[in-house]
C-alpha cells in the first residue's frame, strides 16, 4: 500500500476534539490542497475559509443546534445530544466553504465535496484529525445567516456548501467498515 492508499485508509471521522489548534502551516498546506481540487470547467465556484475564531465556532454551533430542535423529525437533534450536544463536537477549527450556484445547478455541490476530501484527506496525512460537517449549513438556516457570512467575510452571492471540522483527537476511532457488496466488476 503506498501513502495515498494508507491515508484513505485511515481517514475517519473525529467526534471527540481536544482543545489543540493545528498549527499555522499545517492550515496553510491544508488550504493549499483544497484550492488543489478539481472543478467542473475548472470553474472554483468556492472559496475556503479557515476559521479559528472559538467564539464565532461557538455562536454558529448555539444557532445550528437551535435550529435542529425545532425540525420536525428530532432523531437528528437526538443523536447529536446523545454525543455531548455540540453540531461540532468542540472542534477548535473549521475550514467552511462557502459555494456559488453552477450551470446547470448542482455542479458546484459536486466541486465541493471534492474539496472539502482533499481537505480530509490532507488533515489525515498531517496528523490532523477531521470531519466532514455538512450540519454546518444549519447555522446558515435561520436569522442569523447574513450575521455569519459577514462575519465569515463570504464573497457576494455565495452561500454555505459544507464545513471539515479539523484539531486533534482525544482518541482515534476506525472508520466505517467497507462494504464490499459495493464494487462490481465489469469484465
Ligand atoms: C457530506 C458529508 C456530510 C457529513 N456531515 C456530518 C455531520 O454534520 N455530522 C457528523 O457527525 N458527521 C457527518 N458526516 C460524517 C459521516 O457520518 C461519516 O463519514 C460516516 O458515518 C462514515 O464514517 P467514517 O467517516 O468514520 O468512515 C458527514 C459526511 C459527509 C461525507
Amino acid at each position: 500500500m503506498n501513502d495515498t492508499l494508507k491515508t484513505i485508509s485511515e481517514r475517519f471521522s473525529c467526534r471527540n476534539f481536544t482543545d489543540r489548534v493545528p498549527e499555522n502551516k499545517y492550515l496553510e498546506a491544508i488550504a493549499q490542497a483544497a484550492i488543489q481540487a478539481p472543478s467542473g470547467m475548472n470553474r472554483q465556484y468556492w472559496h475556503v475559509i479557515v476559521v479559528k475564531n472559538r467564539d464565532l465556532i461557538s455562536e454558529m454551533d448555539k444557532e445550528g443546534i437551535g435550529i435542529l430542535s425545532h425540525m420536525k423529525d428530532i432523531s437528528a437533534y437526538e443523536r447529536i445530544m446523545k454525543r455531548g450536544g455540540k453540531l461540532f463536537y468542540n472542534a477548535p477549527c473549521m475550514i467552511l466553504i462557502a459555494i456559488k450556484e453552477a450551470d446547470p445547478k448542482g455542479g458546484e455541490l459536486i466541486d465541493c465535496g471534492i474539496l472539502a476530501q482533499n481537505i480530509s484527506l490532507a488533515a489525515t496525512s498531517l496528523g490532523i484529525a477531521n470531519l466532514h460537517c455538512g450540519f454546518v449549513r444549519l447555522a446558515f438556516a435561520g436569522d442569523r445567516a447574513n450575521e455569519f457570512k459577514a462575519k465569515l467575510k463570504f464573497p457576494d452571492g455565495y452561500e454555505c456548501g459544507m464545513a471539515v471540522l479539523l484539531g486533534y483527537t482525544e482518541n482515534a476511532v476506525l472508520p466505517h467498515v467497507p462494504n464490499q457488496n459495493k464494487i462490481t466488476y465489469i469484465e
